[in-house]
């Protein structure tokens, strides 16, 4: 199965990118930008790595990411990360950015886009790696500050394929942030918001009647509304879930008991994807291989995972039937 996985082609919808800063690379830039952080080594940042809640993630990412300074600290970043799709077989990346955690502490909004940008376009060409990037608003922040995002993002928005949400998810719902995303809309961005990894299964209905989002960022919550599920059957509304970060934030006490194979087989359009990798142990492939293993997944599913992962995509429909094609072709 492990071979199965490895050489499946896949592409990879929800994974932030200040989530793939591996311990290593925080401390060569911590070292390199003068920049204080509460570890001695290696060893003891990866011990720190133990999250009872979404929250006491967020808080230890949000310092991870006050090491990146520069266009080349950005750059280094997202190349690390697409050495690793190379590595894994993932041949599309849509790629989450959180704006607000670098330009509230400083940083040009044109600092890390052209940094992250930089890495994109030199993936595509020395390894073919194609992307897009989503711009995220931080929900524990005000909606005007996520406006004021928005207008800052104007100059590169031929860059950034679309908006997100992300952040705190309890007591920040969707409508906090509907203006926003209806001015996102307007301006021609794709919309997509994390709902029902924490949050209830109203903050699933939110996110698509008032923000009227594409996709949905976790969804695991969805069963708890019948008639929600029938909706996400039926309009194929892909949920793009994540298996270790569902884990490591005790969304989920066991894999055995994730709903992920369960939502699948309903017919929903599921979508297996590593979100925060540097912090919640493993890349794309270490999340198929972990649900494989504890929901006893055939090939079969698998290479549905995979085939979901270009249909929820957005890209073209042609380049999509090409890599479902390829997936279809695919034997091992
Ligand atoms: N949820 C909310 N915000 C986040 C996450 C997540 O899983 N990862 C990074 N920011
Ligand atoms: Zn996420």
């Amino acid at each position: 199965m492990k071979y199965f996985i490895q050489n499946l082609p896949k592409a990879e919808l929800h994974l932030h990118i200040e989530g793939t800063l591996e311990p290593e690379l925080m401390f060569r830039l911590a070292k390199k930008n003068s920049i204080k952080i509460p570890y001695k080594s290696v060893e003891n940042v990866k011990k720190a790595y133990e999250f009872d809640s979404l929250q006491s993630f967020l808080d230890i990412y949000y310092a991870g990411a006050s090491v990146l300074k520069t266009k080349e600290d950005f750059y280094d970043l997202t190349m690390a990360y697409l050495l690793k799709c190379k590595e894994q077989n993932i041949l599309h990346v849509e790629i989450f950015f959180d704006p607000q955690t670098h330009t509230n502490r400083g940083i040009a909004f044109g600092t890390v886009i052209e940094g992250v940008v930089g890495a994109l376009n030199n993936a595509q060409e020395r390894f073919g790696i194609t992307s897009f990037l989503i711009m995220s608003f931080l929900r524990h922040l005000s909606e005007e500050e996520a406006i004021k995002t928005l207008m800052e993002s104007l100059p590169y928005k031929h860059f950034i394929k679309g908006v997100g949400l992300d952040s705190s998810e309890l007591g920040n719902p969707p409508s906090k942030f509907q203006k926003v995303f209806q001015m996102a809309q307007n301006a021609g961005f794709k919309c997509v918001a994390h709902a029902g990894e924490e949050g209830d299964s109203s903050y699933i209905k939110e996110a698509l009647d008032l923000l009227h989002v594409s996709r949905i960022d976790h969804g695991v919550r969805c069963e708890e509304d019948k008639q929600l599920m029938q909706r996400l059957k039926d309009d194929q509304i892909p949920l793009t879930m994540c298996p270790l970060s569902n884990l490591k934030l005790k969304v989920v006490d066991d894999l055995k008991n994730y709903n992920l194979k369960r939502l699948l087989d309903f017919g929903l359009l599921v979508t297996a994807n590593s979100d925060d990798p540097a912090y919640f142990g493993g890349y794309l492939n270490e999340n198929y291989e972990a649900i494989a293993k504890s929901l006893n997944l055939s090939k079969d599913d698998i290479r549905t995972l995979a085939i979901n992962s270009f249909k929820a995509s957005f890209l073209d429909k042609e380049v999509k039937d090409k890599y479902i094609e390829k997936i279809c072709q695919y034997q091992m």
